[in-house]
């Protein structure tokens, strides 16, 4: 037998090395490789082939039963999910510590329970008090779910076997579970991974649907969901700022549905609220106009999202090198902007710190988001605000133009109604936008003359 080799495996992307680093060379977060086990490693002369059991083969054609998807609920809920929850299906819910991961899950389980279905909830985070004591303040305290605070994976499997399977397991979280097949403190990526798998394997030979909660925390500390997202059918992340009241439920990945879909939610005293129609939640209170604000009407899936950007920018007197924060944004991609309009437009930054932030603290993927973020700049530098009833969108290449997006249309419809007079985007949206007046913009280079006013 071969000499098994150390191995170090990152808590946040499970990438494996042979070689303790700093920084994974893999996700790029620091100090989260940690020791685990070796692998045994068997020489090739051990031949797996012979003395297994026979696997049978079916056709494409196999008459399936078709999906009866379980709804939640909370139809926000269910339209990130793709229209609920698949039974036997096993569902990844990440999200940082304290975004309302718990409540939400509590609310969609006794939701689930009302229905008459049975549902179990096991908690390894808090006590049953404990839960019980937020079922009463969410007004769920009557719904027949069956609670139980547990870690130990053996525990919660033994029992279960001993009944008939519930409709659905939800297990929270799934860095408090602890598997005594292998070693390692709960927690830790071959615990969790363990932990998963057991609970996994249960979950598809029962029918079961399962919900994980997954921790994702920046230190690295527990290991992040992200080692998990191979082994479950759909994962979920749950979004948002603390301090702000909404929260943004995605799915990152589906294998029942589109992955663009998000549900929105605001945290109330009461739990989470379905907030139906989320395109005005992300425009903070705008009267006068400021600069280096502007309004960008994002997609999301198919559900149009305005949301304000602004920009902030401070000309150092020093030489000290300036700083660059953004949130709600990729930061990357902002240095690509800034660089852009040096090099297309000759605006310089250089000497001044720039901050970005979206407001109402939601994060931006969607990439038409370029030219929005391009007009905040511009407006902010040159300390001209946009008017208050314009959209942008649009994205940005190397060289400085303005390129087409996906549902030009549907955005400026939106824009339109909600009262926005003016659509500033890719050329070839001109034909689309007859709701509201729309001025293409070809490059920054006309977007800059267009807010100095130079043309
Ligand atoms: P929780 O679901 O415990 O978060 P997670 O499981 O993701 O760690 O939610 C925590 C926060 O939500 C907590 O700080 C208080 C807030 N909250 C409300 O504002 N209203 C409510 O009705 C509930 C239950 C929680
Ligand atoms: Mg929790």
């Amino acid at each position: 037998m071969a000499k098994p080799k150390r191995r170090y495996v990152c808590a946040n992307c499970g990438s494996v090395t042979t070689r303790w680093q700093g920084q994974c060379a893999d996700c790029g977060e620091w100090n989260t490789l940690a020791e685990e086990a070796p692998e045994t490693v068997f020489s090739a002369k051990h031949s797996l082939s012979g003395g297994g059991r026979q696997i049978a083969f079916e056709s494409l054609a196999t008459p399936t039963v078709p999906l009866v998807r379980q709804t939640t609920g909370l139809s926000e809920f269910d339209r990130a999910l793709g229209g609920g929850i698949v039974p036997g299906s096993a569902i990844l819910m990440g999200g940082e510590p304290g975004i309302g991961k718990s409540t939400l899950l509590l609310q969609a389980a006794a939701s689930i329970a009302r229905t008459g279905a049975d549902v179990v909830y096991v908690s390894g985070e808090e006590a049953t008090g404990q839960v019980r004591m937020r079922a009463v303040r969410l007004g769920l305290a009557d719904a027949a779910l069956r609670l139980a605070a547990a870690t130990s994976v053996r525990d919660i499997l033994t029992t279960l076997h001993n009944g008939p399977p519930p409709t659905l397991l939800v297990v929270d979280s799934i860095q408090t579970m602890h598997s005594d097949a292998i070693e390692g403190a709960p927690g830790t990526v071959s615990q969790v991974r363990a932990s998963a798998f057991e609970l996994i394997r249960y979950a598809k030979e029962n029918g079961v649907a399962l919900v994980l909660v997954g921790h994702v925390t920046k230190d690295g500390t527990i290991a992040g969901p992200r080692v998990l997202e191979h082994m479950v059918d759909v994962v979920m992340s749950f979004e948002g700022e603390r301090s702000h009241q909404y929260r943004i439920l995605r799915s990152l990945k589906n294998r029942f549905g589109a992955v663009d879909e998000i549900g929105v939610f605001s945290m109330e005293g009461q739990g989470l609220a379905e907030v139906v129609n989320p395109s005005m939640l992300f425009l903070s209170g705008r009267e006068d106009p400021v600069p280096g604000s502007s309004v960008f009407p994002a997609l999301e899936g198919t559900r149009p999202v305005l949301v304000e950007i602004q920009a902030l920018i401070v000309r150092l007197q020093s030489g000290a090198t300036p700083r660059r924060a953004v949130v709600g944004w990729d930061s990357g991609r902002l240095a690509m902007l800034l660089a852009v309009l040096e090099a297309r437009c000759g605006l310089s930054f250089s000497s001044a710190e720039v901050y970005l932030n979206v407001a109402g603290g939601y994060r931006l993927s969607d990439p038409a988001a370029d030219l929005a973020v391009a007009a905040a700049l511009v407006s902010a530098l040159a300390d001209r605000p946009l008017p208050t009833q314009a959209v942008w969108f649009g994205e940005v290449s190397l060289a400085g133009e303005v390129r087409p997006v996906a549902h030009s249309s549907l955005r400026l419809r939106e824009a339109a109604k909600l009262g926005f007079d003016r659509g500033h985007g890719p050329e070839d949206a001109a034909r689309n936008g007859d709701s509201l007046a729309f001025s293409p913009v070809s490059s920054l280079a006309k977007l800059v003359d267009r807010i100095v006013g130079t043309a």
